[in-house]
C-alpha cells in the first residue's frame, strides 16, 4: 500500500520505516529539511538501539523517502500523524500547534483512491476529543479519520512498533465508514494481525484515553515505588526486596517498580499533565488530582537526590567536583527532554559545584547544545578527582563499573546510585560510601 507519514520525530522516522518494513511505499512529510535530508541518507537523527540498519536498509531499497513537501503524499492512501504534543510554554495542556499544523497542511491533498476509503490516522498522543475536532475538518474531503495511538518506548522503537502488545483503533461513529476504515486498517497491519496481535476496536474518544491511561498507570506505578522508597529510607527497609516480593503478586507484576530518580522523557511527565489539564477542561478534575501527587513524588525524587549529594559534601557544593554518569533519561537513548539526570546535575552545578556529566549516547549532542557544561568521555574522565559520583541513567556501561577501579581515579569514594543498579556489598567492599534510593 501507499502511505504517508507526518512528522519524522521519533515516533514518525521509526514508524514510516516500520511500515516500509512490512513491504509498503512510504513518505515521510516534516518541515525540518535538515532532518529529511539526514533520513533520505539513511542515518537517524537520533540513537536508537536497531533503528539505523532499518532505516538504511529500506531508504536503499525504494521503499521509503522523505519530503519536506506536502504534494508528495499524493499517492497515499493512508496518511498518519505522526507530529508532538509537547507540553505548552502557559501551562499543563499539550500544545496542539503541530497536530492541526500537520492535518492543515494535509486536507488540500486528500483525494479518493482507487483501492478503497483514503485514511487520515492519528497516532500522536492528544487530549480526548481531539480526534472528533479533526473529523469535522477532515470530514470536508474524500477521508476518514482514525485515531490509532502509538505505544512505543524509547530504546526498543522498533520492536514495539512491529510487535507491539495491541493495536487500538477509533473508528468513526458512522458505522459504514467505520467498517470500511476499519478494512483499510487492517490491510496496513495485515501481517501483524496474523501474528496474533490483539486488535480492538473502539470510539474516537475511548482509543485517545487508551493511550493517556496507559501511561498514567505506568507513571503511577513508579511514583508508588518512589514513596515506598521513601517509607524504606524512614525505617531501614529495602525498597529493592520490597518491590521484588509485591511484583510475585501477578495482580500487581514486577515491571515498573524501579525505584531511583524517577520518570522522565518525552511523554510521561507531559501526558499525565496534559491528562491533568483536560480533566479539568472537562469539568472533572478531582478524578485526576492523584496524578498531580504522582508527578509531586517524581520531582521529589531529584529534590532528595541533589540534598543528599549536598548533605555528603559536607553542606557545601561550593568548590566541590562532582560526577553524573548519565545525561539521556533513559539508557539506550540520547533524549534528554525532562531528564532526571540532566536536571539534577543543572541544580547541582547551578549551586557551585563543578558539574562533570558523562553519557555514552547523549553526551556528543549535550556538549554541543550546552557548551556551558563539562561533558567527559566516559565515566573513569568524569570522575577523576571527584568529590562525589551520581549514577543517574543505567547504561550497560555504568551498570558493568569495576568499583575498584573507578576508586583509583576519584579524590573520594563516595557514590549515589540513583537507579539502585549497582552491588551495594561489593561497592562497599571496595572501599565506597554506597547510598541507593530506599535501600540501606
Ligand atoms: C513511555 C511508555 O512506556 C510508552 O509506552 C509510551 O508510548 C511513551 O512513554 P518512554 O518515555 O520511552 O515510554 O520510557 P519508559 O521506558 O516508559 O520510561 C519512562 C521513564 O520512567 C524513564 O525515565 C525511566 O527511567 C523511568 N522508570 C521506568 C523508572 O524510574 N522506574 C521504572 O520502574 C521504569
Amino acid at each position: 500500500m501507499h502511505i504517508s507519514v507526518i512528522g519524522c520525530g521519533y515516533l514518525g522516522a521509526v514508524h514510516a520505516t516500520c511500515m516500509a518494513e512490512l513491504g509498503h511505499d512510504v513518505v515521510g512529510i516534516d518541515v525540518d529539511a535538515g532532518k529529511v535530508d539526514l533520513l533520505n541518507s539513511g542515518k537517524a537523527p537520533f540513537h536508537e538501539p536497531g533503528f539505523d540498519e532499518l532505516l538504511a536498509r529500506q531508504v536503499s531499497g525504494g521503499r521509503l523517502r522523505f519530503s519536506t513537501d506536502y504534494a508528495d503524499v499524493r499517492d497515499a492512501q493512508v496518511h498518519f500523524i505522526a507530529v508532538g504534543t509537547p507540553q505548552s510554554e502557559e501551562g499543563y495542556a499539550a500544545d496542539m500547534t503541530y497536530v492541526d499544523a500537520a492535518v492543515a497542511g494535509l486536507i488540500p491533498h486528500l483525494v479518493e483512491h482507487p483501492d478503497g476509503p483514503t485514511l487520515v490516522v492519528g497516532k500522536s498522543t492528544v487530549p480526548v476529543g481531539t480526534a472528533a475536532r479533526l473529523a469535522a475538518q477532515v470530514g470536508g474531503s474524500p477521508a476518514h479519520l482514525v485515531w490509532n495511538p502509538e505505544f512505543l518506548r524509547e530504546g526498543f522503537a522498533v520492536q514495539d512498533t512491529l510487535t507491539p502488545d495491541r493495536i487500538i483503533y477509533g473508528l468513526p461513529g458512522d458505522p459504514d465508514a467505520a467498517e470500511a476504515s476499519g478494512a483499510v486498517l487492517d490491510a496496513v497491519y495485515t501481517s501483524m494481525l496474523a501474528a496474533g496481535i490483539p486488535r480492538l476496536t473502539a470510539d474516537y474518544a475511548t482509543a485517545e484515553l487508551v493511550k493517556v491511561a496507559a501511561n498514567s498507570f505506568l507513571a503511577t506505578k513508579i511514583s508508588f515505588i518512589n514513596a515506598m522508597a521513601e517509607l524504606c529510607e524512614a525505617t531501614g527497609a529495602d525498597v529493592t526486596v520490597l518491590a521484588e516480593a509485591i511484583g510475585h503478586d501477578d495482580r500487581i507484576g514486577p515491571k515498573f517498580l524501579r525505584a531511583g530518580v524517577g520518570f522522565g522523557g518525552g511523554c510521561l511527565p507531559k501526558d499525565i499533565r496534559a491528562f491533568m489539564a483536560r480533566a479539568g477542561e472537562l469539568g472533572v478534575d478531582q478524578a485526576l488530582t492523584f496524578l498531580r501527587e504522582v508527578d509531586t513524588i517524581n520531582t521529589r525524587r531529584r529534590t532528595a537526590a541533589v540534598e543528599l549529594a549536598h548533605r555528603l559534601l559536607g553542606g557545601t557544593f561550593s568548590g566541590k567536583r562532582v560526577a553524573v554518569l548519565g545525561a539521556a533519561f533513559k539508557p539506550d537513548s540520547d533524549d534528554m527532554r525532562n531528564s532526571p539526570a540532566l536536571d539534577i546535575a543543572n541544580a547541582i552545578a547551578g549551586q557551585g559545584a563543578r558539574v562533570i556529566i558523562t553519557d555514552p549516547a547523549a553526551g556528543p549532542k549535550l556538549a554541543k547544545s550546552r557548551p556551558d557544561m563539562d561533558v567527559a568521555a566516559d565515566a573513569f574522565e568524569a570522575a577523576k578527582d571527584a568529590d562525589l559520583v551520581l549514577l543517574l541513567t543505567e547504561w550497560r556501561q555504568f551498570r558493568d563499573l569495576d568499583p575498584a577501579e573507578l576508586r583509583e581515579v576519584v579524590a573520594s569514594p563516595q557514590i549515589i546510585d540513583g537507579r539502585n543498579v549497582l552491588d551495594p556489598a561489593a561497592w562497599r567492599a571496595a572501599g565506597w560510601t554506597y547510598h541507593g534510593v530506599g535501600r540501606p
